[in-house]
């Protein structure tokens, strides 16, 4: 146990700020440094003379948000700890849940879901993987972060309801697997700087959530180090040479106390002593080609098959044409502090088609040389072999400098080069495929109807061609779904174009935020959230819901009725049919992925608590469910929700406030 009476009041003022962009102090040696690198999906490790060193690029974090994969989701923190393990890296920065409030955001490519429950459960098992193997995680970026646009000094304004139904339970859901530190983010909430909002880190996430670790601040995200410190925030990142003058000072005068220095300290002796004593689970079991051969399979459950007119899967025998520059380059990731430098050469998308036994060829007719400047090459010659191909896949979408951290886009539309691209193809050959990169929901209004199909790949990391032919020949049989709402175009969204006036971004729309809002509004989309086909038919029967001591266990049956074999995701969502407060029309709750063989049957249970009934009531301070019927609805879309049965709650009169009974 180290004694922190050993510290003098300067070594503990100069612990509270890193060493440097990437390292804590180590007072000389008396403590261990910590060594921290970026994530999500995959390791960006900088040395000191800020070279990035290679490291296996997954699919984005989105991206595995679209597989609804748990287990995909743990091995994926497994590996990239292993990568940190081989990097002498401690503690991967990673994973983000905020909420994709607006497709507009510039950094949705690192976020899971508009969903917290999907958010949060796939965050959950990212942690659980990469702390398995003896590296820690920082669990980002908390709180309300929900766009790029002036992060370092709007104020996301957002009620309290609002913040625990939306904002917060992501981040309550991944604190099961106990992240070793939550990184707090840029934005003000609520007028007031995250990095300074003790209501905020100490109140909702140590009091309420009951997290125990280190709080570290986004890079530059301290303005005040002495305010910072009050708010709990024990580590400023990266090193700022007037932090520890600024805490001397705010000592002296009596601001910060003792306590809440020894606090912070104690809190980063408990992490460097964690950071030792887990070095005995750091292990490496799998080969770098093995890593390799994880980003293809989680790839290939990214992939959502979004619509298909029987021409999917392509068969052998037949002749593939292939355009579009994605198909030669791949689509990795979005841009920002999470772009990983991937030693991998990306494979050739027409390659790959005929590794997988289809004969296909490439010809270059589209470019976009770096997302600003678009051009036309050979159009005409690409256009001529697609006309005469039995079918056309295309790779077009949005990329690192589109996507990217610090800005957000303005647009879901891709460029008007890609859609004169699409419709030339489809034109020339009607059974043409589109294969669409993105972080983010795309507007395909202006040629989805042209098209045969479409496959939402996200930006699906080094693997990606590989993934996305196995996809298209059917060695994969699609099981990604939308982890979130595709909107018919812009201004169907929520949020529209506004994005803050540069002080303050007004969160009008509330609880209702993606499919809470189209469901809500009763709009039409594009395709709903939870939306992915297969080339498995899925049957879905037996719905029972029943109470076991307080919790409700629902069960039902899916039976993949086709004969191929593949993997459904299950949803269960709840709605209640009547309550004093404005509620989502249905809410997700549990979500699993099952494997099927053809015409194979099985049960799934699933059971809630009366937390997932509840809403939470700003005058109670607390969660409430109200007595009434509720619906629980089952199957493999927000919007395609073959089962469902209601069910009562009764609680006693003490259990809830009093109500007016209307005769
Ligand atoms: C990002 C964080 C990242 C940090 C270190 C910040 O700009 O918001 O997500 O971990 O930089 O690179």
């Amino acid at each position: 146990m180290f004694d922190l009476n050993s510290l003098t009041l300067d070594e503990k003022l100069t612990l509270l700020t890193g060493k440097d962009c990437w390292r804590t102090e180590s007072l000389g040696g008396k403590l261990p440094e910590i060594f921290m690198s970026d994530g999500p999906h995959g390791l960006r490790t900088m040395t000191e003379d800020w070279k990035t060193l290679p490291a296996t690029a997954f699919p984005t974090l989105s991206a595995l948000g679209s597989t609804w994969n748990k287990v995909l989701a743990k091995e994926m923190g497994e590996a990239i700890a292993e990568e940190a393990i081989e990097r002498n890296v401690d503690i991967v920065l990673a994973p983000g849940v905020n909420i994709k409030r607006t497709p507009l955001c510039g950094r949705n490519f690192e976020y899971v879901s508009e969903d917290p429950c999907l958010a949060g459960d796939m965050a959950e098992q990212y942690i659980e993987g990469v702390q398995s193997r003896g590296i820690g995680t920082s669990l980002k970026h908390f709180a309300a972060n929900n766009r790029e646009f002036d992060r370092l000094f709007q104020s996301s304004e957002v009620d309290a309801r609002t913040l625990r139904e939306i904002y917060f339970p992501a981040f309550e859901r991944a604190l099961r697997a106990k992240p070793w530190t939550v990184m707090c983010s840029y934005n003000l909430l609520n007028g007031v700087y995250v990095s300074e909002n003790k209501k905020l880190l100490d109140g909702v996430l140590r009091e309420d959530f009951g997290f125990d670790g280190v709080i570290v601040s986004d890079w530059d995200a301290v303005v005040d180090r002495a305010k910072a410190l009050k708010a709990t925030v024990d580590l400023q990142m990266p090193h700022t040479d007037n932090a520890f003058d600024t805490l001397k000072a705010a000592y002296e005068r009596g601001y910060i106390t003792d306590e809440e220095i020894d606090a912070s300290v104690q809190r980063l002796v408990a992490l460097a002593e964690k950071v030792i004593s887990n070095k005995s689970k750091r292990k490496i079991t799998r080969t770098k080609e093995e890593r390799h051969e994880l980003a293809v399979k989680i790839a290939s459950e990214a992939a959502v098959l979004l619509k298909n007119e029987g021409v999917l899967p392509l068969k052998e025998g037949e002749r593939i044409y292939v355009g579009g520059k994605p198909a030669k380059t791949g689509a990795f990731g979005g841009g920002g502090s999470s772009y990983v430098e991937s030693e991998f050469k990306p494979k050739d998308l027409a390659e790959c088609i005929k590794e997988c036994g289809v004969n296909a060829v490439y010809q270059e007719a589209y470019f976009s040389d770096d997302g600003a400047r678009h051009g036309f090459y050979n159009l005409r010659g690409g256009l001529a072999r697609a006309a005469s191909a039995d079918k056309a896949v295309i790779a077009v979408g949005f990329d690192r400098y589109t996507d990217c951290e610090g800005t957000d886009r303005t647009t879901l539309k891709l460029s008007p080069i890609a859609v004169e691209f699409i419709r030339s193809v489809a034109k020339a050959n009607p059974r043409t495929i589109v294969i669409v990169y993105g972080g983010s929901a795309v507007d395909m209004s202006e040629w989805i109807d042209d098209v045969a199909a479409v496959i939402y790949a996200n930006f699906n990391g080094e693997g990606g061609n590989e993934a996305i032919a196995r996809v298209l020949t059917g060695k994969v049989n699609p099981s990604g779904k939308l982890q979130e709402s595709f909107p018919l175009c812009l201004e169907d969204t929520p949020t529209g174009s506004y994005r803050g006036n540069g002080c303050a971004d007004v969160y009008t729309e509330r609880v209702f935020v993606g499919y809470r809002y189209y469901d809500e509004a009763d709009m039409p989309v594009l395709f709903p959230f939870g939306h992915g086909l297969s080339y498995s038919v899925f049957e879905y029967g037996g719905l029972s819901v029943k109470e076991k001591g307080g919790k409700y266990e629902v069960s039902f049956t899916v039976k993949n009725v086709s004969s191929v074999a593949g993997k459904e995701v299950c949803q269960l969502y709840i709605g209640a049919k009547q309550s004093m407060v404005a509620r989502p029309v249905r809410e997700l709750k549990a979500f699993d992925k099952i494997e099927l063989a053809a015409g194979e049957k099985k049960k799934v249970v699933f059971t809630l608590s009366l937390r997932d009934f509840a809403y939470y009531c700003e005058e109670l301070d607390g969660w409430r469910t109200e007595n009434g019927i509720y619906t629980v609805s089952v199957g493999g879309s927000s919007r395609e929700l073959p089962l469902s049965a209601e069910l009562e709650i009764k609680l006693s009169a003490d259990e809830q406030p009093s109500q007016r009974v209307w005769a």
